[in-house]
């Protein structure tokens, strides 16, 4: 008789790798609970709270009882706004039957994948990329499929081209991209879009960071490019990064109906609906002026250009577009090496490359206030100092 409990786990999860950056904090959490003054550059969430009227607005849902259960899909209310938005912001028209509102833009995500994968099918998903992609793929029974990224970082679109095959389902947009903060130009959707179209392949963008955006770059959804690629494009966001609602769990796609349906279907047999609180402090979030997030936008800009222009001259990075992360390298060193000496001698936690698929780099993250980000910086030009010298 086999009783290793481990043995009766399904083939899915057999490979299943833990989160990296909840990982990471995790540690970090320990190392503070020991006393240990720690700098947190992991984190993949804004340090603004909540706006009070976002908070306002659940606290009124809570005393009027809107405490029950609520269509799979999100309240009409909220994939109404959600539609308005679509409009306003990125030139789409899509009715509130295309949008689910699910427990989060990754919640999201992980349904497009049980709706889309069967075993062997294989989702491209462009390096470097956030840590989940990969492993929801896998949990859903699909073979995630790395493309390369070229000389300057960006998504390498002729490899894109050469990985296409018969088996392929889906390619996996970011933009803004987290881990580098690159942003796709118009052109590059263009020429990414025309593969789509010409193999018949879905498109999942993940707009997540839309709005942080710096230095006049414009976010494009793919999906706005026509008509055609509209049809095959699932575009997916949330208010956890925009609204500084990352506890909340509200995120929510806009489909092609007949995916948008079955995406509902599968939530109703799993979830059943994203919390009926969160969705009236999304809606009062979506409903707002998105001016009034732009002095947070701003500042997250200053942070930007700080960290560009005073980083010591022997540190590689990629100059971020948008979101708020910048990936750096320190010759001679790996990924995993320049982490774990950043958090054992400089005490500063960050996040290895290669778990975004970038070997030699690591990711910090500025979503830190200023002065401990200057602090941040200066310990970790001063280890690239000493590694520099002993080369
Ligand atoms: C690229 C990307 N997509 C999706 C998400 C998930 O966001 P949510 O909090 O809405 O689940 C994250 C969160 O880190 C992310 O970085």
């Amino acid at each position: 008789m086999d009783n290793k409990i481990e043995n009766k786990f399904s083939w899915k999860i057999k490979e299943l790798k833990p989160s990296a950056t909840l990982l990471i904090n995790k540690k970090v959490a320990e190392m503070k609970a020991a006393g240990e003054e720690i700098i947190n550059l992991s984190v993949g969430e804004p340090d603004f709270g909540t706006p009070d009227f976002i908070k306002d607005s659940a606290i009124k849902a809570i005393n009027e009882g809107f405490t029950r259960y609520t269509d799979s899909s999100g309240i009409r209310e909220l994939r109404e706004a959600i539609c308005k938005k679509f409009f306003h912001d990125n030139n789409l028209v899509y009715t509130p039957e295309q949008v689910v509102v699910s427990n989060g833009a990754k919640h999201s995500l992980f349904n497009i994948f049980l709706a889309i994968c069967d075993e062997g099918d294989e989702v491209i998903i462009p390096r470097p990329y956030w840590v989940s992609y990969p492993e929801m793929v896998k949990i859903t029974g699909g073979k995630p499929v790395l493309c390369r990224f070229d000389d300057k970082y960006r998504f390498d679109i002729e490899h894109f081209k050469s990985l296409v095959n018969k088996n392929t389902k889906a390619v996996i947009l970011n933009s803004p991209s987290n881990p580098s903060g690159m942003v796709y130009s118009e052109e590059e959707l263009k020429k990414i879009g025309e593969i789509v179209l010409k193999n018949q392949i879905l498109c999942i963008s993940d707009e997540v960071y839309e709005y942080f955006i710096y230095g006049g770059n414009r976010h494009i959804s793919i999906a706005s490019l026509g008509e055609e690629l509209k049809n095959l494009t699932i575009v997916v966001n949330g208010v956890s990064k925009t609204f500084s609602m990352t506890g909340w769990r509200i995120g929510y796609l806009a489909a092609p109906l007949p995916l948008a349906k079955i995406i509902s279907d599968i939530q109703s047999q799993t979830t059943s609906n994203p919390s009926s609180v969160s969705q009236k402090a999304a809606l009062a979030a979506i409903f707002s002026n998105p001016s009034g997030i732009a002095p947070i936008i701003r500042e997250f800009e200053t942070r930007r250009n700080f960290i560009v222009e005073n980083l010591d001259k022997s540190i590689k990075f990629i100059k971020p577009e948008g979101a708020f992360y910048l990936l750096l390298k320190v010759e001679n060193l790996n990924s995993l090496q320049l982490s774990k000496k950043l958090l054992e001698e400089e005490k500063i936690a960050t996040v290895p490359g290669n778990d975004f698929g970038i070997e030699g780099f690591v990711r910090i993250s500025f979503a830190v206030k200023m002065e401990t980000l200057k602090e941040a910086i200066a310990r970790i030009n001063k280890l690239a100092k000493k590694y520099d010298e002993k080369s």
